[in-house]
């Protein structure tokens, strides 16, 4: 997979691209991230890409000349370019799993007051990470490119990424490493009885319980089997 990021400060990504399952990725060409630095766009000679916005208001808006050339010079018919703003839709691992088919994402870093809004007949997608103002879009750049990333085969174990909270959409169930006991906070016994059958039956419980409990908006979208509903009533039951 190809991801172009187009941003007024490419060096926010230093770090980013260079650590941990990222730069493996990378590394072994599972994934190939570009940065594209805006301003070598810009249609004139101080490198300008924002301008005061028609109609009055505060603070700058960025043009929209650089953005239709950087778009129209790396998009093919196989790429998905995404505006990062906060008025697109929620990104969720749901989301984050289509991505991660594609071929070739585009994804543009907004700042100051945002683009000018023609760059929304150029785009396919607008994706916000949160319901709040962030000062650019680099952050949320790089958390869709890190959650795609985990997601294209073969970068982490598939097992694990199967197990992730959400991608099934329950969350995870909890998980424990040595010690066994520290201060009298103890490892729940089951995980040490080495029975396999009992302690996946303990997981997708404690799975189903953690979901209700932490986040249970979640559980109206989730495609259950008779047995979580079996599971799901139960614990509901034992709450009353
Ligand atoms: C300060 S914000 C502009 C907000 C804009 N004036 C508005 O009210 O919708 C600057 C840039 O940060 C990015 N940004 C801010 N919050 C975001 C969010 N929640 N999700 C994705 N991108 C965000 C976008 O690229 C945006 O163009």
């Amino acid at each position: 997979m190809i991801i172009d990021i187009v941003t007024i400060f490419p060096e926010f990504f230093d770090t980013f691209l260079s650590t941990s399952i990222i730069k493996r990725a990378i590394a072994l060409n599972q994934v190939d991230i570009r940065l594209h630095q805006l301003r070598d766009y810009s249609h004139n000679k101080h490198h300008n890409i924002d301008d005061t916005p028609y109609g009055g208001g505060v603070g700058m808006l960025m043009t929209f000349p650089p953005f239709y050339d950087v778009i129209t010079k790396l998009k093919t018919e196989k790429s998905t370019v995404i505006y990062l703003s906060p008025q697109g839709k929620l990104f969720n691992q749901k989301i984050a799993k289509k991505l991660a088919i594609s071929e070739h994402l585009i994804l543009l870093c907004g700042h100051y007051e945002g683009i000018d809004a023609r760059v929304e007949s150029l785009i396919d997608m607008e994706l916000s990470i949160g319901d709040y103002v962030l000062t650019g879009g680099e952050i949320p750049a790089m958390i869709i490119s890190d959650a795609v990333t985990r997601l294209i085969p073969d970068v982490i174990h598939e097992d694990s990424a199967e197990e992730d909270s959400l991608q099934n959409g329950w969350l995870k169930y909890p998980q424990y490493t040595k010690p066994e006991s520290y201060k009298g906070f103890s490892v729940p016994e089951i995980l040490l009885s080495g029975h396999h059958q009992k302690i996946q039956e303990w997981r997708k419980e404690q799975q189903i319980e953690k979901t209700l409990v932490k986040r249970r908006d979640l559980i109206k979208g989730i495609k259950m089997t008779d047995e979580e509903k079996k599971i799901l009533e139960k614990i509901k039951l034992a709450k009353k």
